[in-house]
C-alpha cells in the first residue's frame, strides 16, 4: 500500500535540518499521529515532523491525562507510524516517569529509537531533565525538549493551565529553554505559554522552538492530529482549530494546516494567549 511510489518528493526531514529550516525562516508544520494510516495522510500533506506523543493516553486510550503511557505503548504506534511515513521526521515521546536519571533515560531513549523508529525522544522540563538531555545526547539520542504547559507534571500544575505569565515564571522559563539549548537539544516545543514571550524564546534560541498554544512568533506548529479535524471530545483549547471544517478529505484538512503554518496564517491571534 505505501511502497512503489514514483512520485517526486521532498527528501526525509534530518535532524540537522530542522535548524536549516529556522535558518531560512522557513516554518515548520508537525503533527502527532499514533498508526500508519494518519501517519500516511500527514507525510502526504508534507508534514515535517511527526510527533508519536503520549497524548495518546488520551485520544486513543480514553484517560483523562497521559501518565499511564508507556514506553511499550510508544513503541507499539512508533513502528506503526513508520510504516506510514517516508519523508516525515518521527519523535518519540519519553512517557511519564520513563527518565528519572540518566541510564534509564538512556535505555528508555534508546528502545523509541531503535524499536519505535524514531529519530528523536521528547522530554518535559527542565531541572534534572537538562543534564539528562546531556547525556542523550552524548549517546546519539537526539532529544526535543518541552517547556511551558508540560502534560507529566499536571498533578503538581493542578491542571492544563497557562504558564510563564508573572516576570518570574517568564525569566525561569527563559533561563530553562537557554540551558536546555546548551544542554544539547536540537528543538524545543513551548505548549499554552503568552505569544510574547513565545516570540522572544524563539529570537534568543538558534534551535527551532516549536508552538502549541505559543503563538505565531514560533519557528512551527504542532497540534494533536485529532484536535485537526475536530473529533477530539471534551474542552476544546483556544490554540485547536478544525481544519475539516469546509472539506472533505482528512488530507485535505492536513494539507491546508500545513499551507497555513508555512505562509503564516495560523494561528491567528484569537488562538493565541496575549499575556
Ligand atoms: O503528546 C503530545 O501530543 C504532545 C504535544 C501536544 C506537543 O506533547
Amino acid at each position: 500500500m505505501y511502497a512503489g511510489s514514483t512520485e517526486t518528493r521532498s527528501p526525509p526531514v534530518t535532524v540537522p535540518m530542522l535548524r536549516q529550516f529556522k535558518l531560512e525562516g522557513r516554518k515548520i508544520s508537525a503533527l502527532t499521529a499514533y498508526d500508519a494510516s494518519f501517519a500516511k495522510l500527514a507525510d502526504d500533506a508534507d508534514v515535517d515532523v511527526i510527533l508519536v506523543g503520549d497524548s495518546l493516553g488520551m485520544v486513543i486510550h480514553g484517560r483523562r491525562s497521559t501518565l499511564a503511557v508507556t514506553v511499550d505503548d510508544i513503541i507499539y504506534h512508533g513502528k506503526a507510524v513508520a510504516r506510514g511515513s517516508r519523508r516525515t521526521l518521527r519523535i518519540a515521546d519519553m512517557p511519564y516517569a520513563s527518565y528519572p536519571d540518566n541510564s534509564t533515560a538512556f535505555r528508555n531513549g534508546a528502545r523509541l529509537i531503535s524499536e519505535g523508529e524514531c529519530a528523536m525522544v521528547k522530554l518535559e522540563g527542565a531541572g534534572p531533565v537538562i543534564e539528562i538531555t546531556r547525556y542523550l545526547v552524548d549517546r546519539e539520542v537526539p532529544v526535543c525538549a518541552h517547556l511551558g504547559l508540560t502534560p507529566q507534571s499536571v498533578l503538581r500544575l493542578g491542571g492544563y493551565k497557562v504558564q510563564g505569565r508573572s516576570e518570574s515564571a517568564a525569566n525561569t522559563l527563559r533561563e530553562a529553554a537557554r540551558a536546555l539549548q546548551d544542554a544539547g537539544a536540537e528543538m524545543l516545543v513551548l505548549e499554552c505559554v503568552p505569544s510574547p514571550l513565545a516570540a522572544s524564546i524563539q529570537s534568543e534560541l538558534e534551535i527551532p522552538v516549536i508552538g502549541i498554544g505559543a503563538g505565531a512568533g514560533c519557528d512551527g506548529q504542532i497540534l494533536v492530529c485529532y484536535d485537526v479535524i475536530g473529533i477530539s471530545s471534551g474542552r476544546r483549547p483556544r490554540f485547536v482549530k478544525n481544519f475539516l471544517l469546509g472539506r472533505e478529505a482528512v488530507g485535505d484538512a492536513f494539507r491546508q494546516y500545513v499551507l497555513d503554518v508555512r505562509e503564516g496564517r495560523f494561528p491567528m491571534a484569537e488562538h493565541e494567549y496575549a499575556e
